[in-house]
């Protein structure tokens, strides 16, 4: 059995599964243990490792999801490059449930969360760019059959309650274009190994602040990722055997530079 991959998956909230004919592989961590046990097969000729992120029974939620334990463990398996899926809420009335948007900023709005590996020495990781430019370029060719969106900012709340309308409308007007839960510090701690991440963001309902809407409810949610699980699930697998074999993206060379207080897996 190979516990090899290149690219990591992490599942979100209803896509618990991806690969046919997967080995599973339990990892530990000095982070104690990932969400799930982690799929791998082969997808064209490349090895895919997948990780739900909730855990597949969604034990996890958005706040206590193990994500240095998730990173470190894909890191482990050899994983260098990540694709993310994960539903979000619109902030603007033209990005309604079912757009797909494949986002290039991220607001940090949650707190308490672990969010680095360097507790100790000077490592400040380039940050301004979250997400992979290369992993971004592939995604969207692979969504171009779901129209998907180039470009937005990610808010990110730290739930697991929706936000009020007072909240949702200011986040509007800072520039968000989509709210979640879980996009940090998951990509943050991407770049702090050394991996590149793309997120491909599903839009499941209209933020509570958008004109005409009524609130957000976790029923609406859960129902719209599932109406879409399976155009999901199509990009993704498209998406994997379009990211480059050799990476020459900056976050391949995040690392360089910098002294590490730990040994990377
Ligand atoms: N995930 C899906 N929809 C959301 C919303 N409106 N706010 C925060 N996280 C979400």
């Amino acid at each position: 059995m190979n516990a090899a991959a290149e690219i990591g998956v992490i599942g979100g909230s209803g896509l618990y599964a991806l690969l046919d004919s997967a080995s599973e592989h339990v990892v530990s961590t000095p982070y104690g243990a990932p969400s799930d046990p982690i799929t791998i097969a082969r997808v064209g000729d490349r090895r895919v490792a997948f990780l739900p992120r909730h855990g597949r029974d969604h034990r996890f939620p958005p706040h206590k999801i193990p994500y240095q334990a998730n990173l470190w463990a894909l890191r482990a398996l050899g994983v260098r490059q990540i694709v993310a899926p994960c539903a979000v809420g619109g902030l603007r009335p033209e990005l309604g449930p079912g757009t797909f948007v494949v986002p290039d900023q991220l607001i940090d709005r949650t707190s308490g969360r672990a969010q680095t590996y360097y507790d100790t020495g000077a490592v400040h990781v380039s940050f301004a760019d979250p997400y992979c430019p290369d992993g971004r370029a592939a995604v969207l060719e692979a969504a171009r059959p779901v129209d998907a969106v180039d470009g937005g900012t990610m808010v990110v709340v730290e739930g697991p309650r929706f936000s009020t309308r007072a909240e949702s409308r200011w986040f509007t007007s800072i520039g968000g274009t989509i709210v979640n839960m879980t996009g940090h510090p998951e990509a943050l701690l991407a770049r702090e190994l050394g991996l590149c991440y793309t997120s491909i963001a599903l839009v499941t309902d209209l933020d509570a602040g958008v004109e005409g809407d009524h609130g957000v409810t976790q029923e609406e949610v859960f129902r719209v990722f599932a109406e879409n699980t399976e155009r999901l699930r199509s990009v993704l697998l498209e998406a994997v055997t379009k990211l480059p074999e050799r990476r020459t993206c900056p976050c391949a060379s995040a690392l360089e530079g910098l002294k590490l207080p730990i040994e990377l897996p």
